[in-house]
């Protein structure tokens, strides 16, 4: 097969449905169509291992753990259309669809008449022309709590929540004071909301880094954070895994296609030129090698670029080959990102810092951090993070930005709409975990477990894959009538959808309760249609509790004090500082003579970096040496 610029002729990964939404072509397995369900004979289900790391090194790399399609019925590859359905299928299916369409009339009215003018890239994520008529998102009139209501009035128990943004449910009271309130004194930008600097804290303290920076989206905070792994290190490779997303702009928009040993880079996308990607080292999780790989190529590399739990797959957890790469990134002086866009703070006050026991260097944030409104944040080690603002330099002193300094900017970055939303959703966590998380955690455990055994006792063909207080449901199954599940689920009024779904704590045991009744309802419903075929295989749902070391107290190991420079706290001088200071009034090279003058001899290769971070900490660590003088010698800081 020769390279060719476009990755849906590579075939490294089986084709995909149609989806402008990078979230889908992520590692999913092909879902074949097939001719006559009624005439359908189950087939031994595929094996299905979640852990990539269950092969031995050496052995040849695993087959790609795509959690998904699992039992083959048949060959469905000829059913494209609703034509090619047997007639009582047909029927059934038409007879659904004219339900759903008259329950949500309005928002496929809303659909049609901007189609004309609004190129939504939405309206063909998890398009089918089998049931194309009933292809278009909900429009929605409210939201509050674990709720929405559609333009018709409808009333949905949702779990999409907003992408997991809606952490503390729809519109949560709190937040929606604190947006009023700054809706009525503006939004102007160029001017620093005071509550910025107070999320900056929050952020950092929760997360166990030096310092946080403040974008407007995941993208922005992940690109922003591999802007400082680069400017910090100097170099420009990056490495990131295949299956992981990072966000829509170009670099991140890669994909890995196996060519002899190891992946090549090309582009996840049309519309993304090879050479913004080619660059980048891709990765597999599933890969024995993937170390080995990694190591060839440690001193080329500023960055790597971890999603560490995928929403998407999120019972898909590597921990050791997390911790090896964090071991190999640290020895080499490489920044370890992880993205945390969907997960941070919502796995654990920590969040995958400590659901892994592995400290990052950079961690991006966005979702629920956000209140709402756009904004994103990166924290990270003081090394990465002065590449914002130069370093830590401080007023009244001959300090100043020494570091090297990137452009990083954005016209609506941290505008006070959003600090607002921020800051009270970022105090409510601070104030409520990480109870919070654990109870929450716990609550959606407990209804995974049911909703599996649900699916065992219906022998419905779904996949249930969960993990903290998120999960994906999946066909089990190719028949494509499976993936009508989620319209069925709809018409008993609760909201899923094919992408990650989520918890809020405004999910009440009664909100789920009523939600496995509608599951159930739905199964039973596509079952008697004739559209569901049960399922005869193993039970193949992958549920991961939160690790046992986040059960109770955390014995995961407290992150290095982040280096304090306290309080300018002013005093007296001493009476040998004094001294100095005088001296140095009669001439700065007489202060000298109060210099001690040591050497250290250094043998064997330098590595600058690491003699650059051993003087700053030494400087973190005493306060002598970073004392400066009122210019008149009355007091010191
Ligand atoms: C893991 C991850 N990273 C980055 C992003 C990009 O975030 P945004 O859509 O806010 O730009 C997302 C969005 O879903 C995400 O899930």
């Amino acid at each position: 097969q020769s390279p060719t610029s476009n990755p849906q002729i590579l075939k490294a990964e089986p084709p995909r449905e149609a989806s402008p939404n990078p979230q889908i072509l992520k590692a999913e397995p092909s879902r074949e169509a097939s001719p006559n369900p009624q005439i359908l004979k189950a087939e031994p289900p595929r094996e299905a291992s979640s852990n990539p790391q269950h092969s031995a090194p050496g052995e040849k790399p695993a087959p790609r753990r795509t959690p998904g399609v699992t039992q083959k019925l048949s060959n469905y590859s000829q059913i494209k259309a609703l034509d090619d359905l047997p007639p009582a299928q047909r029927e059934a299916l038409e007879a659904f669809m004219r339900r759903y369409e008259e329950k949500t009339r309005r928002s496929k009215e809303l659909a049609q008449r901007h189609k004309r003018y609004y190129a939504d890239p939405r309206s063909v994520t998890g398009f089918s022309a089998l049931w194309k008529e009933i292809c278009y998102q909900l429009a929605s009139e409210r939201s509050k709590g674990a709720r929405i209501w559609d333009v018709d009035g409808n009333e949905y128990l949702d779990f999409v929540m907003s992408y997991g943004v809606a952490l503390f449910g729809h519109a949560p009271d709190f937040m929606q004071r604190a947006v009023a309130e700054q809706l009525e004194k503006g939004n102007s930008l160029d001017v620093l909301p005071p509550k910025a600097t107070e999320i900056a804290r929050i952020i950092a303290e929760m997360s166990g880094m030096d310092r946080v920076t403040l974008a407007n989206t995941g993208t922005e905070a992940v690109l922003g954070a591999v802007r400082a792994a680069r400017t910090a290190t100097g170099r420009e490779k990056i490495a990131v895994f295949d299956s992981d997303y990072h966000g829509m702009v170009d670099q991140f928009m890669v994909r890995g296609v196996r060519f002899g040993v190891g992946l090549r880079a090309l582009p996840a996308t049309p519309g993304v030129p090879r050479f913004l990607v080619e660059n980048n080292l891709v990765l597999d999780y599933d890969d024995p090698e993937t170390l080995a790989v990694l190591e060839r190529h440690i001193g080329e590399l500023a960055a790597v670029v971890i999603e560490p739990v995928q929403a998407q797959n999120p019972h898909w957890q590597h921990p050791e080959l997390i911790r090896e790469i964090r071991r190999l990134t640290e020895k080499h002086g490489v920044a370890l990102i992880f993205d945390e866009i969907i997960n941070g703070f919502r796995m654990h006050p920590r969040g995958a810092q400590a659901w892994y026991g592995v400290e990052a260097d950079l961690v991006a944030y966005g979702k629920s951090i956000s209140g709402g409104l756009p904004l994103s944040a990166i924290a990270g080690k003081e090394r990465f993070m002065q590449a914002f603002d130069g370093g830590l330099w401080q007023f009244g002193d001959a300090s100043r930005p020494e570091a090297t300094v990137n452009y990083f900017a954005g016209t609506f970055i941290k505008n006070p709409l959003s600090v607002a939303a921020a800051h009270a959703a970022m105090s409510e966590l601070e104030r409520r975990s990480p109870e919070l998380q654990r109870e929450l955690n716990a609550r959606a455990l407990r209804f995974f477990e049911r909703l599996r055994r649900l699916f065992l006792e219906t022998r419905a063909p779904l996949l249930l894959q969960g993990s903290a207080s998120f999960f994906m449901l999946k066909p089990a199954d190719d028949n494509p009538l499976t993936r009508l599940f989620q319209y069925f689920l709809r018409l008993e009024g609760v909201n899923i959808r094919e992408r990650p779904c989520f918890l809020s704590t405004e999910h009440s045991e009664e909100d789920l309760e009523r939600a496995l009744e509608a599951f159930r309802r739905a199964i039973q419903n596509m079952m008697d249609a004739g559209l569901m075929q049960p399922w005869t295989g193993e039970d193949l749902n992958r549920i991961v509790p939160p690790p046992p070391h986040l059960d109770g107290p955390e014995p995961t190991p407290e992150p290095e004090a982040p280096i304090q420079v306290e309080d300018p706290a002013e005093a007296p001088l001493t009476e040998g500082q004094l001294e100095i200071f005088l001296q140095h009034q009669l001439s700065p090279n007489a202060a000298r003579a109060f210099n001690i003058g040591t050497e250290i001899r250094l043998e064997g290769p330098l590595n600058p970096e690491s003699l650059r971070e051993a003087v700053r900490r030494v400087v973190g660590r005493h306060e002598a040496l970073r004392t400066t003088f009122a210019p008149d010698g009355s007091r010191q800081r």
